[in-house]
């Protein structure tokens, strides 16, 4: 039996999928999560196949959440910067909700990680504005206003020094250029320093995989960077997380995630 606070949440990135069954009002997970390769090309079929293996390992039969590393209006994903072209203007929740037989919410990856930030992670109980990145494969961005989410905000695309942001500075860029922590750092550092400047968040919340390196090259920015920076409190698993609650809300068993609910 489905526990109505319980929602699968299954996260796809530019390189792997993860999921787990979430227990959405303590904002944990239930079960050690799943990760299997994105399949190349990650066209939507191929990705079906895989979201619905993490669906048979858990054999689950009730709500379910997923992000997708791009905008998405009304469950329908319009771009792809990073996975198969396919995705563009494709009814996403139609076809998951089709194939896996279960209700199915579609989010944007970004905006999942920062809802779930917002209510269980670095930003819970934070007014004013909060950024929250996340540095993966590309760069994703949640803004929220008082606890409220403007969705699709997609600065990972923002142009710093005459590049597209994500393709100078996000995480897997350290990677494949080899940088230093702290070269990456800096390229970091004027990203944050270029978003102060045009938002004045009082928080940046840095996400995705780096989250857990954080004493690598947090101390090169925090100082340089006017608004407070941290890292994400849920670390990679706030999309996943996100993605459950984005799931739930869509049922309307779950209070909308503000600043005062997650202080309570
Ligand atoms: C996409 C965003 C996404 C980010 C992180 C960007 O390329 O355009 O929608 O949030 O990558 O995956």
């Amino acid at each position: 039996m489905v526990d109505v606070d319980t929602c699968l949440g299954i996260d796809i990135g530019g390189t792997g999928i993860k999921g787990a069954p979430v227990d959405t009002a303590a904002g944990r997970l239930l079960h050690e999560r799943i990760r299997l390769l994105t399949p190349q090309p990650s066209e939507p079929g191929a990705v079906l196949d895989v979201v619905r293996e993490v669906v048979a390992r858990f054999s689950w039969r009730g709500p379910i959440g997923i992000t997708f590393p791009g905008v998405v209006v009304d469950g329908v994903t319009r771009t792809a910067a990073n996975v198969d072209k396919g995705w563009v203007d494709l009814d996403a929740r139609k076809l998951f909700s089709e194939a896996l037989h279960v209700p199915v919410t579609v989010v944007n990856d970004a905006d999942a990680a920062g809802i779930a930030e917002m209510r269980f992670g670095a930003g819970a109980g934070r007014r004013g504005t909060v950024m929250v990145l996340t540095f993966g494969t590309g760069i994703g961005s949640a803004l929220f206003h008082d606890g409220v989410l403007v969705p699709n905000t997609e600065f990972g695309h923002m142009e710093l020094h005459g590049h597209e942001a994500e393709h100078h500075a996000a995480g897997n860029v350290r990677e494949e250029h080899d940088l230093t922590w702290e070269q990456w750092a800096h390229r970091v550092r004027h990203y944050l320093q270029h978003l102060d400047m045009l938002f004045s968040p009082t928080l940046f919340v840095i996400g995705g995989g780096v989250s857990k390196k954080a004493d690598k090259f947090l101390p090169h920015i925090v100082k340089h960077v006017r608004a407070e920076v941290v890292p994400a409190g849920l670390h990679n698993d706030a999309g996943i997380v996100g993605a459950a609650m984005a799931a739930q809300l869509a049922c309307g068993t779950a209070p909308l995630p503000t600043p005062d609910a997650a202080s309570a």
